[in-house]
């Protein structure tokens, strides 16, 4: 296959990347000037995908860590580290953020550029990690020095292509594959094409073992891609299986397909209107249900397990009554709103449910469950049973009455997400919900309840 037209696309130019190192460098500069006139014994480095040379065009953000030798104190390391970022961002008016990976780093914006700056130790060996930071430059480092020049092509074509296929990035929201686990993969397999076919392959628990360390047994993923750099480090962790499966499956929907190239781009949506989701909804049948709350201010990182884990919850404990979910998702702005959605296949059920008691066969035990339910017991199918009153006739009934504080435990709810849901849930009909979302909201909504529908269009073209 001819892939020049999708680098052309991809690859950042000799003038993206001159502003690129221009501006680094000279926030490098900047940072180790900091140091010197503080007596300070760190240093600023260049890692990360403009390090490696292996970013898309357009979209790199440019990640520097201030490195400390290994004898300096943590909270040094943390105070003294973000110190300098706050002060950088201000010599360069930017805008800044701070997040949190082991420890807190400062996202900055400056001349229209994301650039993270993370405070670190100075490290050759893994084995001296005093945060899980520290390892980046190590990785920088392998990387530069095993990547063949010709390779860095075929890795912009599978971070592409998995971005495409919406597989690309390890944060929470996606649970994919981060940049430096692409790199690694293309060490393993030499180029993109060959990658597709050996990954059609792909068995669960594959193992990745560049430098040969015989150290897979010690974990239990989908995906182990052991780190070279660091034998006790899976870099597959982060991958979710349902990622690692679309991926697959996306791999072998592109060794048949007849429109190679069209992998390359973003998926085209059509005419996603209300009217055509609420149609498509109405084509499956049964009734769908959005259960609606306000969200804390937490990082996207907190926010979408959270979501996740309530979603699955909630889904599991409306089986257990007997409702059946044909289908369950969530959703959020990341600003204020959190949606559970459930596409119920049975959301009413009879007013009455058959109580199931023992054996007719075992008499002392009937004797004992007729005494706690009363002469209207009977016999079904060896059983001694006997109707009752159902609690939940309604699915609402039940997720109205497991939002109530005194209830939520039965389901596993987020920690963060606890108080606000209690305090704001309500639920809608599907319907009656799109009315109520501001053209923003409406519009990122119907875009995900297209993938919700239409779930196999992003692996295949
Ligand atoms: P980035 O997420 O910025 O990755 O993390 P990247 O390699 O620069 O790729 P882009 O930006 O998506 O093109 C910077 C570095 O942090 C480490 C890796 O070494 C990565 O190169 N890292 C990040 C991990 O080891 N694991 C992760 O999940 C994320
Ligand atoms: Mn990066």
């Amino acid at each position: 296959m001819d892939y020049r037209g999708i680098l052309d696309i991809i690859k950042p130019d000799t003038d993206e990347i001159n502003q690129i190192e221009k501006i680094s460098s000279k926030l490098i500069k900047s940072i180790n000037k900091i140091c010197r006139e503080e007596n300070l014994n760190a240093e600023a480095v260049q890692v990360g995908s403009v390090a490696k040379k292996t970013f898309l065009k357009g979209k790199s953000d440019i990640d520097i860590f201030i490195s400390f030798p290994l004898s300096t104190d943590m909270n040094v390391l943390k105070e003294k580290g973000l110190e300098i970022a706050y002060k950088i961002n201000e010599e360069y008016n930017g805008e800044c953020d701070e997040h949190y990976a082991s420890h807190p780093y400062l996202t900055c914006i400056i001349e229209g550029y994301e650039i993270d700056f993370v405070p670190c130790y100075k490290i050759d060996d893994a084995k001296d990690m005093k945060s899980a930071v520290d390892r980046t430059i190590l990785h920088t480092r392998y990387i530069k020095s095993h990547i063949k020049e010709e390779q860095i092509d075929e890795i912009l074509l599978l971070k592409r292509f998995m971005d495409c296929v919406g597989v690309y990035g390890s944060e929470f929201k996606v649970g994919g594959f981060a940049g430096y686990l692409c790199e690694i993969l293309i060490l393993k397999y030499g180029n993109f094409e060959n990658l597709i076919d050996e990954v059609s392959n792909w068995r669960y628990g594959t193992v990745i073992d560049l430098e040969e360390y015989g150290t897979s047994d010690l974990f239990n993923d989908p995906l182990i891609a052991i780190d070279p750099t660091d034998k006790n480090r899976n870099v597959g962790a982060a991958l979710r299986s349902d990622k690692m499966e679309e991926f697959i499956n996306a791999c072998r929907n592109f060794r048949i397909s007849e429109n190679k190239l069209d992998f390359f781009y973003p998926l085209k949506k059509e005419n996603i209107s209300r009217e055509s989701i609420l149609k498509d909804f109405n084509d499956i049948g049964g009734k769908t249900y959005i259960v609606e709350f306000e969200i804390p201010e937490v990082p996207a990182d907190t926010l979408y397990p959270q979501l996740r884990k309530t979603e699955e919850s909630l889904s599991e404990k409306l089986e257990e009554e007997d409702f059946k979910v044909f289908k369950s998702g969530y959703w959020t702005n990341e600003k204020d709103k959190g949606v559970l959605i459930f596409n119920m296949e049975v959301y009413k059920l009879n007013n009455i449910k058959i109580h199931y008691g023992p054996k007719i066969w075992v008499r002392q035990a009937c004797e004992n469950f007729k005494k706690a339910n009363g002469p209207d017991c009977y016999c079904l199918n060896e059983f001694l049973v006997v109707n009752k009153e159902r609690e939940f006739k309604n699915a609402t009934d039940y997720i109205e009455y497991i939002f109530k504080r005194e209830n939520i435990s039965h389901i596993k709810i987020g920690k963060n997400l606890k108080e606000t849901a209690i305090k704001t849930f309500k639920i809608y009909l599907l319907e009656n919900y799109l009315k109520t979302l501001n053209k923003e909201d409406s519009n990122g909504f119907l875009d995900y309840l297209d993938d919700f529908l239409h779930p196999s269009q992003h692996t295949r073209r």
